[in-house]
């Protein structure tokens, strides 16, 4: 061995990953933060949201906690903040009431910050720690922005005003969808112990063995769930639940959120603009009290977060998982509706590329889908690199969502991925599709 140590060559594309996926990231938010003047930004929409500017320095707060700070071990930029930026000490609803940081200072700290993380990377050294192995930190890092980034879009969705987001609208059907995918009994590999960013709770990979059952081949449509609403569906007790019921009644819910009638139609806002109901698109904007509602309507059940990976990842050729429906390559505009290309999902068929190998459709991007399973560790949950992360949600009232939105980006979404929320909530980006057990002809047809 030399004494004199030389650049780790090994390093190199794993930093300029980081740094590329750094830079994608920011100009998200930018984009984010930028489409809207200062009085818009430091506004409260909903009580269900933070203002924006809040999302904005909490991003550069977390970056600067965990780069500049613990793996830098740098000086603080800004001690004195780390109170006002702590979601865990300050409920949304306060938020605007904070001596928050007006929007040019909040801009300034978070490149301040960004500044630090480009001059720690420059020396890094990623060692056997596990906080730096394989760039985890940064991966979660990027993965943090990239989610705020999905709640400040969700932010857009609830702001009134003139209309400030642009896209494209998403493609039109490439490929015909059965209604339904048969999923044989047996067991699979779920969550992962390989995937260097996925985060604590998607993790060990442990087997399940489910008996055989069938999945809607596409996330329930608007054209289906209108059958629910004209078969008098959100008047019918028998559909929900008793939580779901008194929710239903005590909320007022008619519909999906932003939704209102038009004619003899419907009529939904997106990003401050009306448009007609399209069939073909997956339902957005409803609760999992509503998905359970119409899945029992329909005579079928929410897929437990088991079934759902199944469908996505199983590869019934290998017997192996997929890190994603279509492979383990990273997902490309034919694959999915990731990353805000879209202000919404895409209609069905649309992307045959991303098909899982039993023909199931559309699990990543579009819309997070319900799944019938309450939040917990998977057997094996180790806490990793903090218990606020995962494991403080683990057990309460939250339902888990899978597949990622057209607002999530890639970065924050794979085969493995878990999200949850309380099953209130519609703000975010929820749809879901259905599963049923498999009659015992069909099973062993
Ligand atoms: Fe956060």
């Amino acid at each position: 061995m030399t004494t004199t140590e030389r650049p780790d060559a090994q390093a190199e594309p794993l930093r300029s990953r980081i740094v590329a996926e750094l830079a994608r990231t920011r100009a998200r938010t930018d984009a984010l933060t930028g489409a809207v003047d200062d009085d818009d930004l430091v506004r409260q929409h909903s009580t269900l949201m933070s203002p924006l500017v809040w999302d904005l320095a909490h991003v550069g707060n977390q970056e600067e906690l965990w780069l500049v700070r613990d793996v830098g071990g740098r000086e603080p930029v800004r001690r004195d903040i780390d109170d006002l930026y702590d979601a865990f000490k300050q409920p949304r609803k306060d938020r605007p009431a904070l001596p928050l940081l007006p929007p040019a200072e909040a801009r300034a700290y978070v490149a301040t910050v960004r500044d630090k993380v480009h001059d720690l990377l420059d020396g890094i050294r990623f060692t056997d720690r596990p906080l730096v192995a394989d760039g985890f930190v940064f991966g979660m890092i990027v993965q943090h922005e990239q989610q705020h980034d999905e709640t400040m879009l969700a932010t857009h969705q609830l702001r009134s005003g003139p209309p400030v987001l642009d896209a494209p609208p998403p493609p039109e059907p490439r490929a015909r969808v059965a209604a339904e995918v048969l999923v044989p009994a047996g067991p699979f590999t779920m969550g992962t112990s390989t995937d260097p960013w996925a985060l604590d709770n998607e993790r060990p990979a442990h087997t399940v063995d489910l008996p055989a059952y069938v999945i809607d081949a596409a996330p329930v449509t608007n054209g289906a769930y209108r059958q629910f609403l004209a078969d008098g569906g959100y008047d019918d007790p028998r559909w929900w639940s008793a939580a779901g019921w008194r929710h239903r009644t005590e909320a007022g819910l008619t519909a999906p959120m932003h939704w209102r009638r038009d004619g003899d139609g419907w009529a939904y806002q997106r990003f401050g603009r009306w448009a007609p109901v399209r069939d073909d698109e997956p339902v957005v904007h409803v609760c999992w009290h509503e998905a359970q509602a119409y899945a029992r309507w329909a005579g079928k059940r929410l897929p437990t977060e088991a079934e759902w990976e199944k469908a996505a990842r199983w590869d019934p050729a290998t017997g192996r998982s997929r890190r994603w429906p279509w492979g383990d390559d990273e997902p490309t505009a034919e694959h999915a509706n990731l990353g805000q290309r879209h202000l919404w999902p895409a209609p069905v068929g649309a992307y045959p590329a991303g098909a899982s190998p039993l023909g199931v459709h559309q699990l990543i991007g579009d819309v997070w889908e319900w799944t019938a399973s309450p939040f917990h560790g998977h057997p094996g949950f180790a806490v990793f690199p903090y218990r606020e992360y995962s494991e403080v949600f683990f057990g309460g009232d939250y339902r888990v969502l899978r597949g990622g939105s057209f607002g999530t980006d890639r970065a924050a979404c794979r085969g493995t991925f878990r999200n949850w929320d309380h099953p209130i909530r519609r703000q975010i980006f929820s749809g879901f599709r259905c599963a049923r057990d498999a009659h015992p002809e069909e099973a062993h047809g």
